[in-house]
């Protein structure tokens, strides 16, 4: 008999019966698997139904995933109320803070991993629960990559705490304090005091920084449910999310809605109309930029700009105002803003809610606070938070957060000072003796995606001690580093192409004249091109070895996401 004979009709390549190892004998496969998996205590009723992979990203590393345990227990709910079965499976977790030398170095190793294993292992969709700043985009990137039906559930950002009756939340506030902190303005003692009260539940950094921009965006391009992007990680509406994403799992496998229906040029526009709106993290252009190049949609840094020229700022949230997430929640949440956003949107666009955007659009909305959510016609900002600046220094972009800087310094022309790397810098910005005034413009070296660094959040150069303890708070910053969604200030980053690889960064020297203006889009370097062309620019040797060697033979630059090249749809060319 075989084993077609012996299973419902309409079944043969679902549920367990999905890709079967390969011995030279299905039967064997189909009898051996399901005896192993009927060790673990399953009925056969269980077996034979559709199966759904949901990929815990739970570590003792990653205090923003704490609440993962019960959150999954909801989601299995879901998966079984409607009639299938629950397999849950772990993948690499990034917490933010605990990966040396920058968590971005691993989405890329993520990616690949939640895409094999979707692959690999026998489920009809998956549901892919992440939430610190790295996981959800490379969640996404591997989903789409594997394009079986998914659907992402997001951790949900922390509440806020106190601290002497002023309210804290990571991450902005942790900045703002280090930085009185250093200015002498808070005490050794005050400030361990407040290490203790800045993190203070499960979920992801309380803020508009890279979690929540993520969310947000996610919730923009149609791959979690509405509604869901801002609850609280804490809050009951969150596990009834996480039951209702297992229930939309089933369907998305019973109608076969793979991501490349819903992760569209249409859909990726609208995410970036929101993440323009909502004044989101720099850090969201590079992962938006890689999402869309694993569907083959190319993000043009020149399209960001036509759209922040149309996109209003009307989310007040921190690091560009005083509200937090929990607030965009009690607010009315993202389903506020792409209401406001409406006229703007591409309504077509279809989501895991198995409605398009503007059906859900359609349905009445609750009420808005509108000291969070601003009416599109009376917004914070004219034009939207983010901006890409070229130029002499940056030949291929870089990204400037205007919703977050001090506009006094949006065009200006300084002298350089000069830090050719990480180790340059924290041996030398405090240093009494160094030559800077508050009009300068601080240059950090080798912290892009191709030094050994990784690209990391190093791009919020610390204000010299000696001038922040004269009260200044802002300063022109340039370099090739990103920056963390929750701090602010006049800083310019992702300059691409980066200083490791030879671009025109590499070959600042202290004294240099640069001129800033965010009004016509610029960044030059005011050095003659055959000066320049005398100046030596070493690149870093290719390790030896390991994921760093795989690392550093195919990261991309900025402009490209910081992708692997051989993990996008359509690989570049040797013109990278
Ligand atoms: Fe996880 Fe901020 S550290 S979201």
């Amino acid at each position: 008999m075989t084993t077609e004979a012996r299973e419902p009709a309409g079944t043969a390549s679902h549920g367990l019966r999905r890709g079967l190892t390969n011995y030279g004998d299905p039967d064997f496969a189909l009898y051996l698997r399901r005896s192993f998996a009927r060790s673990m205590g399953y009925s056969t009723e269980l077996l034979q139904r559709p199966v759904i992979g949901i990929a815990d990203t739970y570590s003792g590393f990653n205090n923003c995933h704490r609440h993962f345990p019960e959150l999954i227990e909801a989601v299995k709910r879901g998966v079984l109320a409607a009639g299938g079965l629950p397999l849950v499976f772990p993948t690499i977790s990034l917490g933010e803070v605990f990966l040396n030398p920058t968590s971005l170095m691993f989405r890329n190793l993520m990616a690949m991993d939640t895409e094999e294993m979707i692959r690999a292992q026998p489920m009809d969709a998956v549901v892919l629960v992440g939430g610190c700043d790295k996981t959800v985009p490379a969640q996404l990137m591997g989903a789409i990559s594997a394009n079986r039906p998914a659907i992402n559930l997001v951790a949900g950002p922390m509440l806020t705490s106190r601290w002497h009756g002023e309210r804290l939340g990571a991450c902005t506030d942790c900045r703002r304090f280090w930085a009185k902190f250093r200015a002498g303005e808070v005490s050794r003692d005050e400030i361990q005091e407040i290490e203790g009260n800045l993190a203070t539940t499960a979920g992801t950094c309380a803020v508009m920084g890279t979690a929540s921009t993520m969310a947000s965006i996610a919730e923009a391009l149609g791959m979690i449910l509405p509604g869901s992007a801002a609850i609280p990680a804490v809050h009951a509406d969150r596990l009834r999310a996480a039951e209702a994403t297992g229930r939309a799992a089933m369907r998305l496998a019973a109608e076969q809605v793979t991501p490349d229906h819903i992760v569209t040029p249409a859909s990726v526009e609208n995410a970036l109309r929101v993440l323009l709106a909502i004044g989101g993290s720099t850090n969201a252009v590079l992962h938006l930029t890689a999402i869309a190049g694993r569907a083959g949609i190319d993000l043009d840094l020149n399209h960001l700009n036509q759209l922040s020229d149309s996109t209003p700022v009307i989310v007040d949230l921190k690091p560009t105002g005083p509200h937090y997430m929990e607030d965009l929640f009690a607010a009315g949440g993202i389903g506020a803003v792409l209401r406001e956003l409406k006229p703007l949107l591409h309504l077509d666009c279809r989501t895991v809610a198995g409605e398009t955007l503007g059906e859900r659009l359609a349905r009445p909305g609750g009420p808005v606070d509108r000291e969070v959510v601003r009416p599109l016609a009376e917004p914070l900002q004219g034009s939207g938070g983010l901006v890409a600046l070229f130029g002499s220094l940056a030949p291929k972009g870089a990204i400037f957060k205007r919703s977050a800087a001090d506009p006094r310094l949006f065009e200006r022309e300084g002298r350089a000072v000069v830090f050719t790397s990480l180790e340059d810098l924290s041996a030398r910005i405090d240093d009494p003796g160094l030559d800077v005034t508050p009009d300068d413009f601080l240059v950090l070296q080798n912290a892009g995606p191709l030094s050994p660094s990784g690209m990391p959040e190093a791009g919020y150069l610390p204000i010299p001690q000696k001038l922040a303890r004269a009260g200044v708070k802002d300063m022109v910053r340039i370099s090739d580093a990103r920056m963390s969604g929750t701090a602010y200030g006049s800083i310019v980053l992702h300059v691409t192409p980066d200083a490791a690889s030879g671009g025109p960064l590499a070959k600042v020297r202290n004294g240099d004249r640069i001129r800033l203006s965010v009004e016509s889009r610029r960044i030059d370097l005011l050095v003659s091109p055959e000066e320049l062309a005398r100046r030596p620019a070493p690149t870093p040797p290719v390790p030896p070895r390991g994921y760093a060697r795989l690392y550093r033979s195919e990261i991309l630059q900025a402009d490209r996401g910081c992708d692997f090249n051989f993990l996008r749809k359509a690989p570049l060319g040797t013109d990278r």
